[in-house]
């Protein structure tokens, strides 16, 4: 009888050479630590998350650190030396053949050295006896504050351990930095690499959209339309949805975070769907919102008309040196003109605007940073003037204004329980912008055509 050889569980595939993710991921580390200047800084990766007993959720991992190493796999942590000799130091998982055979294949730190470009590599569990070395003589720590008790706990012991060699002439840092502040801005400005992730989400949700549109029939439920997104999304390689999908028809439209996705789509009523995905860590994010059965009401059509012509100024006012806010005001200025055109606020549209009687209809901000979050990282006003920032080529910001009209005293009855978003992801190039979603329909009579092409059931 031939010998049975065991299957190799723990064979990472593919030559031990740096992976296209290493060099930027270094150059980023690198001017990470220009900017810090001196001292340490320590990045653990998200923690794994029990779902529901030994069931864990879909591991994901924690977006600056994965900025900041390409590295993929839970319990994993950064440190980055700044200063003279910069130091980029990775510790992580070692090679275990029994974990890999159930869990799945692990780089280890020799193979994720090379691959991801740091200069050494340790076992996870030497993290503990390696930093007092790491910290001794250093000015100062840079890592997350105030997140969790069991990291803070962790960071005070490496402290202690660095002073209790203070007979030795050792000196343990004097201050603690917040790290994510730095890397914040970092992420506000997107690199070529990016972009390039972020167009193809954008694509691969465009299409989510357009097959949810035709999937739309009346008579099925908002969980059916939800499944066909998610096909769309794993089909084409993207990992994930980068939030829940939000597939809300009628009423549902006005519950500004609808999650349930369980109603009946009927003839008669919008359906409004905020959904994108996650590629490759960038999230895409995209709402449009469209008649059931393919054809606006006249009431539809107006208020949609009007939400419509809000994202085209909102748009039209994202450009480099804008101001953040530009766009939130460009669309408010159209909606509210909109809002009392149509009846449901009383103008003059000035006073409208001003005392924020537009809120009734219009609730929420124009847009924010879209990137490894989909509610990205980066500050929206200035530290120290406290003005908003100016928007810069490399942001992407959402455009995603909207209206949503719930039953009310002093509301014609005639758009009660319309609500409607249209949102887009935006780029701001050297001399406007770009929209990155142009894929799925928003004009009406493009809507309209989408929906005649789609095939009856
Ligand atoms: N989908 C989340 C948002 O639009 O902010
Ligand atoms: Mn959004
Ligand atoms: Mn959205």
């Amino acid at each position: 009888m031939s010998e049975v050889r065991p299957i190799d569980p723990v064979a990472v595939p593919g030559e031990c050479v740096a992976l296209p993710c290493a060099q930027p991921a270094r150059a980023r580390r690198e001017r990470l630590a220009v900017r810090l200047r001196e001292g340490v800084a320590v990045l653990a990766t998200a923690p794994e998350s029990v779902r529901n007993r030994d069931t864990h959720h879909p591991y994901r991992f924690d977006s600056h650190f994965f900025y900041l190493t390409g590295f993929a796999e839970p319990e994993a942590v950064l440190v980055l030396v700044a200063g003279a000799t910069p130091r980029h130091i990775l510790f992580c998982r070692p090679r275990d053949p029994d974990r890999e055979l159930w869990d799945g294949r692990r780089h280890g730190p020799e193979a994720a050295r090379v691959r991801f470009g740091f200069d050494e590599a340790y076992p996870i569990d030497e993290l503990d006896a390696r930093m007092p070395d790491l910290l001794a003589d250093q000015p100062v720590l840079h890592c997350v504050l105030g997140e969790s008790a069991a990291w803070n706990q962790q960071v005070s012991g490496w402290l202690a351990a660095v002073r209790v060699r203070a007979r030795s002439g050792v000196r343990a840092p004097d201050l603690l930095a917040e790290i994510r502040g730095p890397i914040d801005e970092m992420r506000r400005i997107k690199d070529a690499g990016e972009i390039a992730t972020m167009r193809r989400a954008a694509a691969i949700s465009g299409r989510a959209h357009r097959r949810a549109m035709h999937a739309a029939l009346p008579g099925r439920h908002e969980y059916e339309v939800e499944a066909e997104l998610l096909h769309e999304f794993r089909r084409s390689g993207a990992q994930a949805p980068a939030y829940p999908s939000i597939v809300a028809a009628g009423a549902n439209a006005c519950v500004l975070h609808y999650v349930e996705n369980d109603a009946a789509l009927r003839p008669g009523e919008l359906l409004l769907i905020d959904a994108g995905c996650e590629l490759d860590g960038y999230a895409s994010d995209i709402t449009r919102t469209f008649p059931i059965d393919g054809r606006f009401t006249g009431e539809q059509r107006a208020l949609y008309e009007c939400v419509l012509a809000a994202q085209a100024a909102a748009i039209a006012a994202v450009a480099p040196g804008a101001s953040w806010q530009a766009p939130h005001d460009a669309a408010v200025a159209v909606l509210a003109r909109g809002f009392v055109d149509l009846g449901l606020l009383q103008g003059p549209v000035e006073r409208v605007i001003e005392s924020g009687d537009y809120r009734r209809f219009y609730m929420h901000r124009t847009g924010h940073w879209l990137g490894l979050d989909v509610h990205d990282a980066g500050e929206y006003k200035d530290r120290e003037s406290g003005d908003w920032v100016r928007l810069q080529p490399g942001n992407v910001t959402t455009v995603e204004p909207g209206c949503y009209v719930r039953p009310g005293e002093g509301v014609p009855e005639r758009f009660w329980n319309i609500g409607i978003r249209i949102e887009d992801d935006v780029l701001v190039t050297e001399d406007g912008c770009e929209v990155l979603t142009p894929d799925a329909p928003k004009a009406v009579a493009d809507i309209e055509a989408w929906m005649r092409e789609r095939p009856r059931a």
